[in-house]
């Protein structure tokens, strides 16, 4: 289905409660990532961005919180980024989008907390995934050395490790957050990391 496409995403949620016979969990993750400057982009590529990174938390949120309602409440996930907090060069639709997304978030969080639905976003760094396809090699190795302190790649597991947790009734106190899980990279105040030992 096409997250973007409104009438879609309220089928989906009719078709899953006359399947399973309730809603407990909801995912938003799609998203694309170009790059562009407020210039550079044009207005019709923006709404693309904004459309399928933004509105879609918008829509999800919107069809499925009444599901939830009916039976008891439910956890609602946002793949965001951290992007989404604060953006990077040349991407200034995706960040806008992300930042929107994030705020939704809160928003749906505190809306309904006392329907007993919990709402979060995940802020991935850089994950090895599809999207980052293109990006291979020493380039991709030069820009985790420059930007990430933790010496390995993030891989979708480590994304679906927090989402599973976030579900769970362990983390029933946690809602309206930004879960960063990025290898550190957004605790660093500069973006040029250096290693402690590179440094000596
Ligand atoms: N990979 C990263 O480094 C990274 C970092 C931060 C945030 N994110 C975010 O994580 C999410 C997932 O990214 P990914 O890395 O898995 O990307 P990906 O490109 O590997 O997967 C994106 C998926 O979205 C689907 N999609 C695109 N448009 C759609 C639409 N209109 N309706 C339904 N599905 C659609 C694509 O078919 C694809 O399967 C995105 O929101 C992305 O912005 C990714």
């Amino acid at each position: 289905m096409d997250i973007t496409n409104e009438a879609a995403v309220e089928a989906l949620f009719d078709d899953a409660v006359a399947t399973f016979g309730r809603l407990d969990v909801y995912f938003t993750i799609a998203g694309i990532s170009p790059v562009g400057t407020a210039v550079t982009t044009s207005y019709e590529d923006y709404k693309k961005v904004v459309a399928l990174d933004m509105d879609s938390v918008f829509l999800g949120s919107k069809y499925c919180i009444p599901h939830m309602i009916k039976t008891g409440g439910g956890v609602i996930l946002n793949l965001v980024g951290t992007y989404g907090i604060r953006p990077t060069p040349n991407k200034l639709s995706y960040s806008a989008a992300k930042a929107g997304a994030l705020s939704i978030t809160r928003s749906v969080a505190i809306d309904f907390a006392r329907d007993n639905i919990r709402c979060n976003a995940i802020c991935p760094g850089f994950v090895n995934t599809p999207l980052n396809n293109g990006f291979e090699g020493e380039a991709r190795q030069r820009f985790l050395n420059t930007y990430q302190p933790a010496p390995f790649e993030i891989q979708a597991k480590d994304i679906a490790e927090t989402a599973l947790f976030l579900a769970s009734d362990e983390a029933r106190a946690i809602t309206g957050q930004a879960i960063v899980v990025d290898g550190g990279t957004e605790a660093s105040l500069y973006l040029n990391y250096k290693r402690p030992s590179a440094d000596k």
